[in-house]
């Protein structure tokens, strides 16, 4: 069994170009045909699907993400980020199951591995949160079964100068919940480059961004670049009670 994660595709509308330097439309299209490719059983959206989902290109960003993702082969499960729009995300994407509103959260069994989506997102903030409500959520999702959690904020741990700073705030919360589960994984995105991190006995990843990486250590005060590599896929493979993850080129 076989999930494939995509991250931070930053979609804007057809016809536009990213900060002038990538048409992420094309990009998150280039990814859903690798993906294909590698057959999988789930494919699993962590956020920023959107560029701008509130803003006034949101639907139309939307419609863009909708058209490139209806290329998919597998199921689709999709995530919120701090750039996306829980309202039109859900409205976009009408065929895409989530838990009860209001929040974009997920569970389902993946042949005895417990797959969870948290909504970590905090609307019109950057870092994200898990409140209370969600927290409770978690709680009653998690059992003795091996679980891979995605969310989008990572908790500020990977060792990244500034994206640290803008992760899960408070991730006391998260800590304290997956402890004394079988919590295998927890794969985010928000950080836009491949990181990972032991952490409250499980480990904090994050995959290559489907749009553009940022440096490992951006210079203080000066403008942060992005630049644009190859892309690569996340791929994770449950088997015989194993689950292996393998970061490969598209
Ligand atoms: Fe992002
Ligand atoms: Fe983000």
């Amino acid at each position: 069994m076989r999930i494939i994660q995509l991250t931070d595709p930053h979609v804007v509308a057809a016809g536009t170009i990213w900060k002038d330097q990538l048409d992420t439309p094309a990009r998150l299209t280039e990814a859903v045909a690798a993906a294909n490719m590698l057959k999988p059983d789930l494919v699993v959206v962590t956020g920023d699907l959107t560029d701008d989902g509130p803003g006034p290109d949101g639907e139309a960003q939307y419609q863009a993400a909708a058209a490139a993702l209806s290329a998919l082969t597998a199921p689709l499960r999709l995530l919120p980020g701090n750039h996306d729009d829980r309202d039109r995300m859900r409205a976009a994407f009408p065929s895409v199951e989530w838990d009860a509103p209001p929040f974009l959260t997920f569970t389902q069994d993946f042949d005895g591995l417990n797959v969870i989506g948290l909504d970590t997102i905090i609307p019109n903030q950057t870092a994200g949160m898990l409140c209370e409500d969600r927290l409770s959520r978690l709680r009653g999702q998690l059992d003795d079964r091996p679980t891979l959690i995605f969310a989008h904020h990572p908790p500020g741990v990977l060792g990244l100068s500034f994206m640290d700073t803008i992760g899960l705030q408070q991730p006391e919360g998260l800590a304290a919940a997956i402890q004394g589960h079988n919590v295998l994984r927890i794969a985010c995105g928000h950080v836009h480059i491949e990181a990972q991190a032991h952490w409250a006995g499980a480990l904090v990843s994050a995959p290559p961004p489907v749009s553009a990486t940022l440096p490992i250590a951006p210079t203080p005060g000066a403008p942060i670049t992005f630049t644009t590599e190859p892309l690569r896929l996340a791929v994770y493979d449950w088997r015989d009670g194993v689950l292996s993850v393998k970061t490969v080129a598209a």
